[in-house]
């Protein structure tokens, strides 16, 4: 249900920020406007967090050029952050997501850099730091997340230095090679050492922001602790260390027992022909994601007889993504054809080689999915986490199914028992889709059962709680500043 504020602004504790709401607009036929809740791996990871909690969430709402009042949506403060159609092209898509976001994931396609789309990087993160210091009580804990805003905690440090300020990066942190291609290089990193805490899904995307600084800034470091000294001499430290995101262990593994999601699995092996094997690729339409990889190696095994429909198919979802960027237009165009190709060489009528599903889905049909999937790929070039991995794994209490994981995802340093593959070498990934469809189920049921172990501990309330003990503990803890006027200058 969802109330629009109408009482005076009120200030909280814990303000989370991130490039979008945790809700999607939806405009009904008869005009009138509702909110629903958005799908994606962080919003589920801070929904959670959210969830038992005073908070306010600061972020944008998804449209261009719609200016949204703050409201409460399932009892969370949201406070939104209003985009022209310019912004959105220059800061979200261009610089977040045709600069940073290559740069980020080892440059598999080639980043752009475009002085103004910088500048719309600059005056948005502007934006989002004079929101959240509107919205943040007196020393609150402040929570900045991803790539997208990556100015942010110096800019609240200025006007707010009362404020805890910490930082997580989704996605990978770049060796020091790549990232010093950024002509603004300097500026996000000053950007970043505005916070207490950073918190980075791998030890060495820490290392790598670490390295970074040392080399770029010629800071002085100490193990994982980053000193800055201002020009007026004062200085602050910033602890950088890796913190690896989840899921939500229990309310996943509840929700693939449920007697309708079981029976949905069944239904959906039924409806796909009863294989023997089932495959599934669950994937963002991202070019980091390696799903032409994935098919390549998949219509080798075809070409070569190993496997085939009707005894063996592949399910590919594809959920749509930032399709007004040319990289994902491209890529977009490349799987189709593909898919296209493979169906029409490789399939008997009514089986297709492959079903291609170009949507997102809601959770209960996603975990059923996951529960009628013999073989999970995952086979990313370059991944922060992938939170399908971990819901994967999570939806098997039937300790059946196996996983085929890339080593270039965050998910391959806690899952490392799976069925690991390199997707560049095509030879070696048809190895080990054949391995993991031929490996004994007894062995499967005990690689699975360790793996759902590990998620089990360290679920997403394991991860947040450990984000924010590391923030309140962050090395540079002064006497709590004085909170000056709004505008306040930072020492
Ligand atoms: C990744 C990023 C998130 C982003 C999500 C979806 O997981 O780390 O920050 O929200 O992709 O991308 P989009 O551009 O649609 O927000």
């Amino acid at each position: 249900m969802t109330t629009h504020v109408s009482a005076p602004r009120r200030h909280f504790e814990l303000v989370i920020a991130a490039n979008r709401l945790p809700v999607d607009q939806v405009t009904a036929a008869d005009g009138s406007v509702s909110w629903t809740r958005s799908p994606g791996g962080l919003v589920t990871a801070m929904d959670s967090v959210m969830r038992n909690r005073d908070g306010a969430w600061v972020g944008w709402g998804g449209e261009p050029d719609v200016d949204i009042a703050p409201l409460v949506h399932e009892s969370m403060y949201l406070r939104p952050v209003a985009l022209s159609a310019a912004e959105v092209e220059d800061y979200y898509e261009g610089f977040s997501n045709d600069t940073l976001w290559p740069i980020y994931h080892d440059v598999i396609v080639q980043p752009s850099f475009h002085r103004e789309w910088w500048r719309s990087y600059i005056a948005v993160n502007q934006r989002f730091a004079d929101a959240i210091a509107e919205v943040a009580a007196d020393g609150a804990t402040v929570w900045v997340q991803d790539y997208q805003l990556q100015l942010v905690p110096r800019m609240l440090r200025d006007q707010r230095p009362d404020l805890r300020i910490g930082w997580f990066n989704h996605i990978p942190f770049p060796a020091v090679e790549l990232f010093a291609q950024i002509p603004w290089r300097r500026s996000i990193l000053e950007g970043l050492l505005g916070a207490d805490f950073l918190g980075f899904q791998r030890v060495a995307d820490a290392q790598n922001f670490v390295r970074a600084c040392r080399r770029l800034l010629q800071v002085t470091t100490r193990g994982d602790l980053v000193t800055l000294t201002s020009r007026d001499g004062s200085s602050r430290t910033t602890r950088a260390a890796a913190i690896p995101i989840s899921i939500d262990f229990q309310a996943l593994n509840q929700l693939s027992m449920s007697p309708a999601v079981m029976d949905r699995a069944r239904e959906l092996r039924h409806q796909l022909g009863d294989p023997r094997v089932l495959m599934l690729g669950v994937d963002r339409l991202d070019y980091t994601k390696g799903i032409r990889h994935r098919l390549k190696a998949y219509e080798e095994l075809l070409q070569d007889k190993a496997i085939g429909p009707p005894d063996v198919t592949l399910v590919q979802v594809a959920t749509p993504s930032r399709e007004r960027v040319e990289a994902y237009r491209e890529l977009r165009q490349q799987v189709e054809t593909t898919v296209g190709r493979i169906n029409g060489d490789y399939s008997p009528i009514g089986s297709p080689a492959v079903h291609y599903l170009h949507h997102s889905y809601p959770q209960d049909e996603m975990a059923a999915l996951y529960l009628a999937a013999d073989v999970m790929l995952v086979t990313p070039l370059r991944d922060g986490m992938n939170l399908v991995a971990k819901e994967y794994v999570t939806c098997r209490h039937d300790l059946g199914g196996a996983l085929v994981l890339s080593e270039f995802t965050g998910a391959y340093h806690e899952l490392s028992q799976a069925f690991i593959c390199n997707p560049h070498d095509i030879e070696g990934l048809k190895e080990t889709i054949l391995k993991a469809i031929n490996t004994p189920a007894h062995e499967k049921a005990r690689i699975m059962r360790s793996m759902r172990r590990r998620i089990a501990d360290h679920d997403v309330h394991r991860w947040a709680s450990r984000f924010l003990e590391a923030l309140a503990s962050a090395p540079d803890h002064p006497q709590r500043a004085e909170r000056p006027g709004r505008r306040g200058v930072l020492r």
